[in-house]
């Protein structure tokens, strides 16, 4: 493949805006061999990584860092309703809008996350849904929401986290959100239906978290989402897909690839596309040697990434991030460390740097050893 360099990226790929406000680097001419997007695409899948505007907006090293690495782009909270219906009916599309500029200037697709989480609700949406209103005020949403990039998305979470066993349910669901609440179990099908009506061509996904591991709380979590899974689909809901979030986590707990295989076998069995949505690996609770975390970090990405290209539904695989600098690892409680330093779970370190995990997804697309 021909090696680009840092300056044809930004000449050729950058927005004009971005390219106005970018201040070149020293490195500006250094090569740079492809990035994860063409490893991934030697096997036939996507890579792509969740971004925050925010941040592509100030920091155009990490512009290039992503337009290198990702062919797909998921905007990290743009399209949570908190963000987008902060106001009861006021729908605010900036930053969702500004992501999809930056994924159509670089020849990247789109994934849209997520219409219904128990997280990330407006709080006149969560006092409204307590006093179990019409279900309009989620087919509605979904209707103008999904409508609006109509055509212009790849997939979409439709429902995010709906399951949650240690909850003493007996189907596993996760009733303490404030949509099973309201509605029972029907919200998961009805988002489905306004999904698929407002975007005949998104594949719809269903997304969830903690299904990776060999430990007895996995465990449950996959069988609740087989069982959850196999009933939208006998009662003929239109979902093409289940998101492996994959927040792995590399001290602490162990990871079987047997287990996981045969739980993705069990999915696409069904005939179900998989994507793996948010991959990243805590570090917390390794070693003080960072070349040595690093190592095993990338090790476990490397055997969790081979058993999901194993099975043939794997259609892409997107990390939470791309690069340390901006993980939410370094944020989240059960992940951070305690002294500050930041997490290193992610392909690129903190200057952009492409470290173990990167050369471990590379050649674990490319199939190497
Ligand atoms: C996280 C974001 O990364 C954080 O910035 C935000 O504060 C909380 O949400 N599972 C999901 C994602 O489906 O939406 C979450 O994203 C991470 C866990």
């Amino acid at each position: 493949m021909p090696q680009i360099t840092r300056r044809d990226v930004v000449k050729g790929l950058l927005a004009p805006t971005l390219l106005a406000s970018r201040q070149m680097s020293e490195t500006a001419d250094a090569a740079i061999s492809p990035g994860l997007r063409e490893a991934a695409k030697a096997h036939g899948i996507f890579y792509g990584c969740a971004v925050k505007s925010s941040v592509l907006k100030d920091d155009a090293d990490f512009v290039t860092a992503v337009s290198v690495e990702a062919g797909m782009l998921v905007p990290e909270y743009e399209l949570k309703r908190g963000t987008v219906e902060a106001k009861r009916g006021a729908y605010d599309f900036s930053g969702s809008d500004r992501l999809l500029d930056f994924a159509k200037t670089h020849g990247m697709m789109m994934r849209g996350h997520t219409f219904v989480w128990h997280a990330a609700n407006p709080a006149w949406l969560t006092e409204s849904l307590k006093n179990k209103p019409d279900e309009r005020i989620l087919t509605d949403y979904i209707t103008t929401v999904a409508g609006r990039y109509k055509g212009k998305f790849h997939s979409w979470d439709v429902v995010n986290e709906a399951i949650e066993p240690k909850q003493g349910d007996a189907r596993g669901l996760r009733v303490d959100s404030p949509w099973y609440q309201a509605f029972g179990e029907s919200y998961i099908a009805t988002a489905f239906h306004a999904a698929r009506q407002a975007d005949p061509h998104a594949l719809l996904f269903y997304n969830d978290y903690n299904v990776e591991m060999a430990n007895w709380h996995d465990s449950a979590r996959r069988t609740a989402v087989l069982r959850l899974l196999e009933k939208l689909l006998s009662a003929g809901v239109p979902i093409d897909g289940f998101g492996v979030q994959a927040h792995l986590k590399c001290y602490g707990t162990r990871f079987d690839g047997s287990v996981f295989a045969d739980f993705l076998n069990q999915i696409a069995t069904m005939g179900l596309k998989i994507m793996v949505t948010e991959l990243d690996i805590a570090d917390i609770g390794g070693p003080a040697d960072v070349k040595q975390r690093d190592r095993e970090v990338s090790e476990l990405g490397r055997r969790f990434l081979d058993v999901a290209m194993a099975n043939p539904a794997i259609a892409g695989v997107l990390t939470w991030g791309l690069s340390d600098k901006y993980s939410w690892l370094s944020e989240y409680p059960d992940y951070k460390w305690p002294d500050g330093s930041l997490s290193r779970g992610l392909p690129l370190d903190s200057s952009f740097q492409r470290k173990d995990l990167w050369h471990a997804l590379q050649s674990g697309f490319l199939g190497k050893q």
